[in-house]
């Protein structure tokens, strides 16, 4: 396979980054990342991504409509945890858990003193940082970064890199859950429980429970074949813990939020054009196609 500068970097994080591109160019943009263009450029990635969201989508190139169709939900859940992170009374660290090319490390206005740590792959945040280097930005934050394979025990690497966890902890997990086992994705949540002194809180992307059905497999091919992300990037698990019910038997308080709900308070149609919406708040159906999130305090 022909190598590009970001070969090591997982399609799925370049993907989305590039929906965090697309949706910064948009008049209605409901958040602003001004470093996924210049890291998704700098990957020279073969994959044809979108960076700006097209005068008429309908006649964007195949490839990209799914793309662009995603941007739209990437814009949304970007900007629903941005705003659980600048809630009120916040902990002095927060660890993102597969942070891939999530820049909210540079560009949230956190404390100087807050911590955050970010987990994913090595490579991954190796290009992150080399790349943001290059633009010159810093975080406005004490940033560490810390390689780990999440389908694995992860706390001690969190322990290694100085995590406290004797103080309250952010949680943030978002668009990770469906890369993991439903194993692995079950010892992640109960880490996060054993690892959060009182005080600490989540917010946590669901994986989506997937039916297990030649229907399913042949779509999410298709949508392979379309964009070239690897059908085991996007194969979600079957039967997935649920975070909301974990989390709340070990005494967290949690609350529910699903892309309905959030499409209506966000004023936001996952749509490409007026014609066929397809978001349930537009349709007024129930939500099967996305997990929606769990937010939790302890
Ligand atoms: C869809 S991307 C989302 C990245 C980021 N949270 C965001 O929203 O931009 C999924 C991320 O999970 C990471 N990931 C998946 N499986 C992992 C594993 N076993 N260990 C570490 N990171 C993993 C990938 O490297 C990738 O960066």
């Amino acid at each position: 396979m022909a190598r590009f500068d970001g070969d090591h970097v997982a399609s799925t994080a370049l993907a989305v980054a590039a929906g965090r591109a697309v949706e910064a160019s948009r008049r209605d943009a409901l958040a602003v990342d001004p470093y996924a263009g210049p890291l998704v450029a700098a990957s020279r990635s073969p994959l044809d991504l979108p960076l700006r969201w097209p005068d008429d989508p309908a006649v964007a190139p195949a490839m990209q409509q799914p793309l662009l169709l995603a941007s739209l939900y990437i814009g949304l859940r970007t900007r629903f945890i941005d705003d659980v992170l600048s809630e009120a009374n916040p902990t002095t660290q927060t660890v993102i858990l597969g942070a891939g090319l999530d820049t909210r490390a540079f560009r949230l206005p956190w404390p100087t003193d807050h911590r955050v740590f970010e987990l994913d792959h090595p490579d991954v945040l190796v290009f992150k940082s080399r790349v943001l280097s290059g633009l010159d930005a810093h975080p406005t934050c004490e940033l560490s970064s810390v390689g780990a394979d999440l389908s694995q025990p992860w706390a001690a690497s969190l322990s290694g890199a100085d995590f406290d966890v004797h103080q309250p902890t952010t949680w943030v997990v978002e668009g990770l859950l469906p890369y993991l086992s439903a194993q692995a994705q079950q010892d992640t949540l109960n880490t996060i429980a054993e690892l959060s002194a009182s005080g600490s809180r989540a917010v946590i992307e669901r994986a989506a429970a997937l039916p297990d059905t030649e229907e399913l497999v042949a779509k999410l091919r298709a949508f392979s074949a379309q964009t070239g992300l690897a059908m085991s990037d996007l194969l979600a698990r079957a039967n997935p813990p649920d975070p909301a019910a974990l989390l709340a038997a070990k005494g967290w308080l949690v609350w529910e939020h699903s892309v309905a709900q959030l499409c209506a308070r966000y004023e936001r149609r996952i749509a490409l054009n007026d014609e066929q919406p397809s978001n349930p708040a537009a349709t007024g159906q129930p939500d099967h196609s996305r997990g929606g999130f769990v937010t939790a305090r302890l």
